[in-house]
């Protein structure tokens, strides 16, 4: 049995893997630790957090004493880091918790597979790290050769993490992989991201914020491909490569709002355009050529079928979405929304 350690695994992404692999692969077991920040949620991981080939470890990446520890009881087989700070409005405002948790810690994390061995570091990167491309070269895509060049505090950091992460393979030979995907979305998103934030806006009649005019491009991915995707790289992907996720479901942001508008039978008259984002990338779009060709991966969910799915989640789960907006949300909420 493959006993393998998942950073983050109480957040959106790393919840739906840990989920992924107790449903798809009954071969593992699963070590989640994860230092339950404001994007952190038990409630994401409750239907599984009794299974025997679950342990969840309360637990923060930057702690190398507590890391090693780990490392040391369990053995690891393989590490998919998902822990990092994740929303680029917050790393505009407060970004050295950004550089802590995403250098730092994946830092950590590669010293102590280092020190104890595992035989695989994966590194869940994002497709922020390209930059972004214009708007009216359609035909341009991100593929693993484009250069990195980043925009914002947390782009910056997730760049910095891959370069450290490439340069710990070259200079100490740690078998490592890298992801860099697409925008995600799917159930147990937090509502500070695009999709759930409009959805729940939409469900509440509150305003929904588009910011500048709204034509700015992301290419979405159903998180269940995502992960897919990942388990596919841990099994059958080469060591020392990079591999992109993502493919062809790009949608100006207007058009993601107008959807979910109708989808849940709102007026268009709850868009409210606000001031932009500083910085704010226009366009990303991935070419995933190289993922289809060497694991014979492709998205299986198009936008029509996966937003749906989502919506409809939110719809039959207001409990986890309630307890997640209490407490500090709401100061969140008014501190970026409330002048803008
Ligand atoms: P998220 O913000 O929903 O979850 C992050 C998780 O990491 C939370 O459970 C949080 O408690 C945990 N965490 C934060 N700091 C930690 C620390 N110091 N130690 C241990 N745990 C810590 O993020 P997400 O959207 O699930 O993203 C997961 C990963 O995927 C990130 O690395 C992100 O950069 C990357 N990514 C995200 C997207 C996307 O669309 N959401 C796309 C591409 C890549
Ligand atoms: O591309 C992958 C990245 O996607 C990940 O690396 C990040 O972790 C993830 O947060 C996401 O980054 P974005 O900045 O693209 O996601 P966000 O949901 O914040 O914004 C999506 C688009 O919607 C972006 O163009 C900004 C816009 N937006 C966002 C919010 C929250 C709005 O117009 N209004 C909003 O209120």
């Amino acid at each position: 049995m493959k006993n393998i350690l998942v950073t983050g695994g109480a957040g959106f992404i790393g919840g739906n893997f840990i989920h992924y692999l107790m449903k798809n692969r009954q071969d593992c077991r699963i070590v989640c630790l994860d230092a339950l920040t404001y994007a952190g949620n038990l409630e994401t991981l409750a239907p599984v957090l009794g299974d025997s080939r679950l342990r969840f470890v309360h637990g923060d990446i930057t702690d190398r004493e507590a890391v090693y520890r780990l490392f040391e009881e369990e053995h690891f087989d393989a590490v998919v880091n998902f822990a990092a700070e994740s929303h680029v409005d917050r790393s505009i405002d407060t970004p050295e918790i950004f550089l802590k948790t995403n250098i730092l810690g994946t830092q950590v994390l590669l010293d102590a597979c280092n020190k104890f061995g595992t035989g695989r570091y994966h590194q869940v990167s994002t497709d922020e790290v390209y930059g972004d491309l214009p708007l009216d070269r359609p035909e341009l895509f991100f593929t693993e050769e484009t250069p990195l060049h980043t925009s914002s505090p947390y782009s910056a950091s997730k760049a910095s993490a891959d370069l450290l992460v490439m340069a710990y393979h070259r200079t100490y030979g740690t078998p490592v992989t890298i992801s860099r995907c697409s925008n995600n979305y799917g159930p147990y998103h937090f509502p500070e991201k695009l999709i759930p934030l409009m959805i729940l806006n939409a469900l509440e009649e509150r305003p929904l914020p588009v910011y500048g005019d709204g034509k700015n491009v992301r290419d979405w991915l159903y998180v269940e491909d995502h992960c897919h995707a990942i388990a596919l790289i841990l099994e059958k992907g080469r060591v020392g490569e990079v591999y992109n996720i993502g493919g062809h479901n790009e949608r100006q942001n207007i058009e993601v709002v107008r959807t979910i508008l109708k989808a849940l039978g709102k007026s268009e008259d709850l868009i409210a355009f606000v001031k932009d984002r500083p910085g704010h990338d226009r366009r990303y779009a991935i070419d995933p050529a190289k993922i289809h060709r060497e694991l014979g991966w492709l998205p299986q969910t198009g936008f029509d079928e996966g937003i749906q799915k989502t919506i409809d989640w939110y719809l039959n789960n207001r409990s986890w979405w309630e307890h997640v907006r209490s407490g500090d949300y709401q100061k969140y909420y008014q501190k970026m929304y409330g002048n803008r």
